[in-house]
């Protein structure tokens, strides 16, 4: 008897020519030709095993909180919807949360604050979900995903098999990890992160040594605030000058902070004494591109449907029906006029598809 294909099992969720307008923070128009809904690690699996998934290239979508999707996706979409927060472990030293992949970010950061756990709270309201936290080393107001981080679990996407990957083997770096590079060795495409551990410490250390945060201090006179009350200023500060996706399409930074050299810096600093720049602990300087763009003039201006955020230069913003062309020609309008007044190349944060 000739043997038969394996028919998809009942339990993967497949949408054909399914729209991604509302799985991406910018509310960019595309088309998957094939949408997957991930929502355990045996889907990843059945992905793997698939007779026709398994073979074709794919393309994983967490919170699209760092996409611009240029066009309709003919790779098998795989988006991350795997459920679950709770507390693995809790010693003398801290706490390890774990999170499915497909849990937001804010609301895993709350759940925390929640349960009395602090250390997430410099990083609340990023946009984005737990799985894509690691892809990108998120961070915010002095503290980095990888400062918190525990491990993670992933599912290889030619084998189907599970690893854990420590915070060494993710190579994280600024906006950067393993999961960002497609070259030997990298891990991008090749790997679904399924679920993220996290490590908070006891005792809890605050990080209160950013200027808007001590501004709040200032302003309440409260000087030792507890995690809930840093979690409610970082909050009120995130809100006041960057937009909330969902009411204006964005997705966050648009570009990342440039590191040059002491010499280029100094450069720099005798053409524009006010540059803001900050010193990095192996010696080179980092730049804020948000004042670089600002100073370009680019604030408040726009290129079609898509423009540059009034209150804060560094965000792209979908002021309503804008193409992932029109955000692409409006980047690269900014990254030339940066460029040809601070010979500064800006790289884009989000991956451009
Ligand atoms: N600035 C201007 N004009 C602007 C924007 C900024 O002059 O239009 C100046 C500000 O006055 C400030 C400096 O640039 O002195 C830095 O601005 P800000 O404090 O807003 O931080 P950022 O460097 O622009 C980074 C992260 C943000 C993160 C904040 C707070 C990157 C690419 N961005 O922004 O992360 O929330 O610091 O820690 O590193 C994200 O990655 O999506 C993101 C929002």
């Amino acid at each position: 008897m000739p043997s038969e294909l394996p028919s998809p099992p009942a339990t993967l969720q497949v949408q054909q020519r399914a729209s991604l307008r509302e799985y991406n923070t910018f509310g960019l128009p595309a088309l998957a030709a094939t949408l997957v809904h991930i929502t355990s690690e045996a889907d990843v699996r059945r992905v793997v095993d698939h007779p026709q998934y398994g073979l074709a290239r794919k393309f994983i979508l967490g919170g699209g909180s760092n996409v611009v999707l240029t066009r309709d996706i003919d790779a098998v979409v795989l988006k991350i919807e795997i459920p679950g927060l709770r507390v693995v472990d809790e010693t003398a030293q801290g706490w390890v949360i774990e999170a499915g992949a497909g849990e937001s970010w804010h609301g895993a950061v709350a759940w925390s604050i929640d349960h009395g756990i602090p250390g997430l709270e410099n990083l609340a309201l990023i946009p984005g979900s737990m799985g894509a936290s690691p892809v990108q080393n998120i961070g915010a107001y002095g503290v980095e995903l990888k400062d918190r981080f525990h491990s993670l679990d992933a599912v290889d996407l030619i084998t189907g098999r599970s690893v854990t990957l420590g915070a060494a083997e993710c190579r994280f770096g600024y906006r950067d990890s393993v999961f960002k590079h497609s070259g030997f060795g990298g891990l991008a495409g090749k790997s679904v992160i399924t679920r993220v551990r996290m490590f908070c410490a006891k005792p809890w250390q605050p990080v209160l040594g950013y200027l808007d945060i001590e501004r709040r201090m200032a302003e309440t006179g409260i000087r030792t605030p507890d995690a809930r009350t840093v979690f409610e200023w970082i909050c009120a500060i995130r809100r006041a000058k960057l937009p909330d996706p969902a009411v204006i399409g964005n997705a966050g930074s648009f570009f990342k902070n440039p590191v040059v050299t002491p010499e280029q810096c100094k450069d720099i600093i005798g053409r524009d004494p006010e540059i803001v720049h900050y010193p990095m602990p192996d010696g080179s300087v980092k730049l804020a591109a948000g004042w670089l763009i600002d100073a370009c003039g680019w604030k408040g201006k726009s290129v079609g449907r898509a423009g540059v955020y009034d209150k804060q230069a560094l965000v792209l913003v979908n002021r309503g029906g804008a193409s992932g062309a029109e955000v692409v020609t409006l980047a690269r309008a900014i990254q030339e006029s940066v460029y040809g007044r601070f010979g500064i190349r800006l790289e884009p944060e989000p991956i451009i598809v």
